[in-house]
């Protein structure tokens, strides 16, 4: 048996075994038929930075790139015939060779995914005190194209250092959209230069005369996507609207309907001060931000938030009620899609798609959003027949904030999501017709930050091991009709073990699955 979490779909096992001198890296090449010169040169870029990630150093598996291809033992090809980020390894006696389309010629995350789940091998087989690989065929690729976990890093902030460990963990589960929740009541975490105040102020609270904070310089935000980029993620960063705003009236108190002398938030919760609709000087704001995002992130999709808004301030605003009058609106659920129209429309004239939670729903989708369905499947479905693609992201399943298992004890809160609950999440619901059902691309884990998760160590107890399951999820199960538990608590096992030696400190496996699975 061959043990990889997500599970290889086609594997045809062959005669024969691979010699491993555990002393000595595996050598990589690339044989570059079928790739522009140029592709070719960043090929090789890629995986010289491929070779030095620290996950192979820590478990003493290495690989070095080839300076003759023709004698690597580990050959890289290109095969144009297969899916995005799909990929086919065959391991033979005398060597071993990965096979990848590499898309418009900068796409490696084929070859990336094929490394990776030699490395997982690899490791099978060192834990076993082998000295072989087993020959066989892999042929593999994801079942969808948004494979997503998102961090807040507002209740709580993270610096780059654990962002990036993240990052290192997603791509050992394939995961390859990395959503950075950066604003809320709590804090503001993204550095803008035209708006000071953000960094100065918004980006700080302070309770019983301490102060915690902090915010992602320029130079930080493009050090983490250009990490995140090499390891085939996108970075999509969310900034809310209009509501969770509360750290950014601290800073422009001007944008709010009622202005007072705001402080960013210290408690959690849902609050009623959010940005006026009925004034333009919030749009400016919002659009210079935009701007900003705009340069800093390459995301096809940027993300605007729209859950949790209550409509109280708006309710009693002259300008918000003025704004519903002006521009024919029902009330103030239309007046939040309108809001929510306007940077979508705002995006899209500068080339990007737009992502918000599923209460942009309400009042009217706007025309060319895309949708995360978090509050169940529903929103989603609802958008997906609507013909808008969907993300998702249901409490039910995907809540990495929720306990593990159900015990007071148990770090997190609000609900559970046990192991077995993210392995039997269907990012597809069944009653989604198939014309319907292209529009989901697929879903995403979140991890909120209130309450306990303060330091790195809680994020990573919250997220390992059910990201291996998510992984299996979203990556696609060998059987689509009939998810093999079992086999998957199998092979957990062992992965579990290579996530410990990389030192990531996640819960551990006994007791995490429901009494009689
Ligand atoms: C959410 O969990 N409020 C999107
Ligand atoms: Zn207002």
């Amino acid at each position: 048996m061959i043990s990889i979490i997500p599970a290889a779909k086609q594997v045809e096992p062959e005669p024969g075994a691979f010699p491993i001198d555990w002393q000595r890296p595996l050598t990589v090449g690339l044989q570059a038929e079928g790739l522009t010169e140029s592709s070719a040169a960043k090929f090789v870029d890629w995986l010289n930075k491929f070779c030095q990630r620290e996950c192979f150093v820590k478990v003493g598996i290495e690989f070095t790139a080839a300076v003759e291809t023709s004698t690597a033992a580990v050959r890289l090809m290109v095969n144009d015939q297969l899916p995005r980020e799909g990929f086919q390894l065959s391991v033979q006696p005398g060597q071993i060779q990965i096979a990848a389309s590499c898309g418009d010629g900068d796409d490696f995350s084929g070859w990336q995914y094929g490394l990776l789940s030699l490395f997982q091998m690899l490791w099978e087989q060192k834990l076993q005190s082998h000295d072989s690989l087993p020959c066989l065929k892999i042929t593999d690729h994801p079942e969808f194209s948004w494979r997503g976990l998102h961090l807040d890093v507002c209740r709580h902030f993270f610096d780059v250092e654990f962002v990036k460990r993240l990052l290192d963990l997603m791509v050992l589960h394939r995961l390859n959209r990395f959503h950075w929740h950066l604003t809320e009541d709590q804090g503001w975490r993204l550095e803008v230069p035209s708006r000071p105040k953000l960094a100065e102020i918004a980006a700080w609270r302070e309770k019983d005369g301490t102060k915690y904070g902090g915010f992602y310089a320029q130079a930080e935000v493009q050090q983490v996507v250009q990490f995140a980029a090499e390891r085939g993620i996108t970075v999509v960063p969310e900034i809310e609207l209009p509501g969770h705003s509360v750290a950014a009236l601290a800073a422009y108190p001007e944008l709010a309907c009622q202005p007072r002398d705001f402080s960013v938030e210290t408690d959690w919760g849902v609050f009623d001060d959010v940005y006026c609709a009925g004034n333009e000087a919030t749009f400016e704001f919002l659009q210079e931000v935009r701007d900003h995002v705009i340069d800093l992130f390459p995301s096809d999709v940027i993300h605007i938030g729209g859950d949790e808004c209550p409509k109280t301030r708006w309710k009693e605003c002259s300008k918000c009620q003025q704004r519903i009058k002006t521009e024919g609106l029902h009330d103030e659920e239309h007046l939040q899609s309108y809001f929510v129209q306007r940077m979508v429309n705002y995006l899209a004239d500068r080339g990007r798609r737009a992502i918000g939670w599923d209460e942009i729903l309400e009042g009217g989708l706007a025309d060319g959003a895309m949708v995360m369905s978090w509050r169940g499947h529903e929103g989603g479905i609802a958008a997906a027949r609507l013909g808008h693609d969907v993300v998702m992201s249901p409490t039910s399943h995907c809540y990495f904030d929720f306990r593990q298992v159900d015990d007071p004890e148990e770090m997190g809160f609000h609900g559970v999501n046990t192991l077995k609950d993210v392995f039997d999440f269907q990012p597809v619901p069944p009653e989604l017709s198939s014309q319907d059902a292209v529009h989901v691309l697929g879903g995403q884990a979140n991890i909120w930050t209130e309450r306990q998760l303060f330091k790195p160590e809680n994020v990573e107890y919250m997220v390992v091991p059910r990201i291996c399951a998510l992984a299996e999820v979203l990556w696609g199960h060998q059987d689509q009709e009939d998810p093999d538990w079992d086999g998957f608590q199998a092979r957990l096992k062992s992965h579990f073990q290579l996530l410990v030696e990389l030192g990531y400190r996640g819960r551990s496996l006994k007791g995490i699955s429901k009494p009689g699975d």
